[in-house]
């Protein structure tokens, strides 16, 4: 009974002192772990006489769960100040100025596809797709490139060791694709990245076209050239650009053409645009198109004799070049940040 009293009292002493979480635990290790000294009492009920036994138990039990609830509670207290020391140490200044922010930039490449897509679609035309590993039939027959025609060879193709399928030279297989899905009239356009096995100061192994395609039952030539004069004239921002087409052949059409924009050379530099005097006009090649070929509209099951329309294609970095005067075609794909800091453009500014 003594035993216990004085127990008692040491221990509360002890929790009541304990001025940290790792003191308090240290604490009750003392009391009620395995050889703790509340555990120790406990022990010996087990060689007391049952009369003892009856008195003792309860006190023991007593004292238990009395340290217990007293480190609890004593806990609380401790865990409560560590928050608010923590809290004190931690203060944060809000005075100090915001880190500065980097914002990333729109790709030229991005950004010309958006205002492309933007003048397309005012004129009603929707966006294809189609994938970049293509097979024979999608990149080649279907386009009128029979087997071992020389016209293969102009394009240096990138062939999967698999033996069926290639990296797709243009995206002028969207359009058989797209034929093979959906009947006319057709309007639609299709951005992608194309390959050929080049590398120089204006060819890149990767780089990006857009391909157009009109099929309805009563378009001309005459639709092809309004189109395409409406299109370069919007995309450059030039009321009057000049706009020719030359005689050209692609398997794809016929009759094929390729078309060229108007510039002025100004010593070293050019600028796009009507020369006042003809003389001076100078014409740079930025399309290729021609009216679809009837055997395409066959190899996708529309019938030439009641279709036909228009189709045309042109290299995205091109154009991007030539709007916003980047000099070197290799940067586009160098990934460097400088370069995207100063050719990119803000996501904010909307599409022309
Ligand atoms: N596919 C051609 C190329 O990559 C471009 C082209 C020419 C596309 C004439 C057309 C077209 O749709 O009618 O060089």
């Amino acid at each position: 009974m003594n035993n216990i009293e004085k127990l008692r009292s040491e221990i509360l002493a002890q929790i009541a002192q304990a001025s940290d979480l790792k003191a308090l635990d240290a604490v009750r290790v003392a009391a009620l772990g395995k050889s703790g000294s509340v555990s120790a009492l406990m022990k010996t009920l087990g060689t007391m006489n049952p009369d003892e036994r009856k008195t003792q138990g309860p006190l023991l039990n007593a004292l238990k769960d009395e340290v217990t609830s007293h480190i609890a509670a004593r806990e609380s207290v401790l865990q409560e100040s560590a928050l608010v020391a923590q809290l004190a140490q931690e203060s944060v200044d809000i005075t100090l100025p915001a880190r500065p922010q980097q914002n990333g930039t729109i790709h030229p490449i991005s950004q010309t596809i958006n205002e492309l897509v933007r003048i397309f679609a005012a004129m009603g035309f929707t966006i294809a797709q189609g994938p970049d590993i293509e097979d024979d039939w999608h990149n080649f027959t279907a386009l009128n490139f029979p087997p071992g025609h020389p016209a293969r060879e102009m394009q240096d193709t990138f062939f999967l060791k698999d033996g069926g399928h290639l990296l797709r030279t243009h995206t002028s297989s969207v359009q058989i694709r797209y034929m093979e899905q959906n009947k006319p009239p057709i309007r639609t356009i299709c951005f992608g990245r194309t390959y050929r096995s080049d590398w120089d100061m204006t060819h890149t192994p990767m780089f990006h076209q857009m391909e157009c395609l009109m099929i309805d039952t009563n378009v001309t030539m005459a639709h092809l050239k309004g189109c395409l004069q409406d299109f370069v004239r919007a995309f450059f921002g030039i009321a009057d650009l000049p706009v020719r087409f030359r005689p050209s052949f692609f398997p794809f059409v016929e009759p094929g053409a390729e078309v060229d924009i108007g510039y002025i050379k100004n010593g070293d530099a050019i600028a796009l645009g009507r020369a006042a005097n003809p003389a001076d006009q100078k014409w740079m090649e930025v399309l290729g198109a021609g009216m679809v070929h009837p055997n395409v509209l066959k190899n996708c099951g529309i019938d030439p004799d009641v279709f036909q329309g228009f189709a045309f294609g042109t290299g995205l970095e091109r154009l991007a070049m030539l709007k916003y005067g980047i000099p070197d075609l290799r940067t586009f794909f160098e990934s460097d940040v400088r370069w995207l800091g100063h050719y990119g453009f803000s996501p904010l500014d909307a599409a022309a």
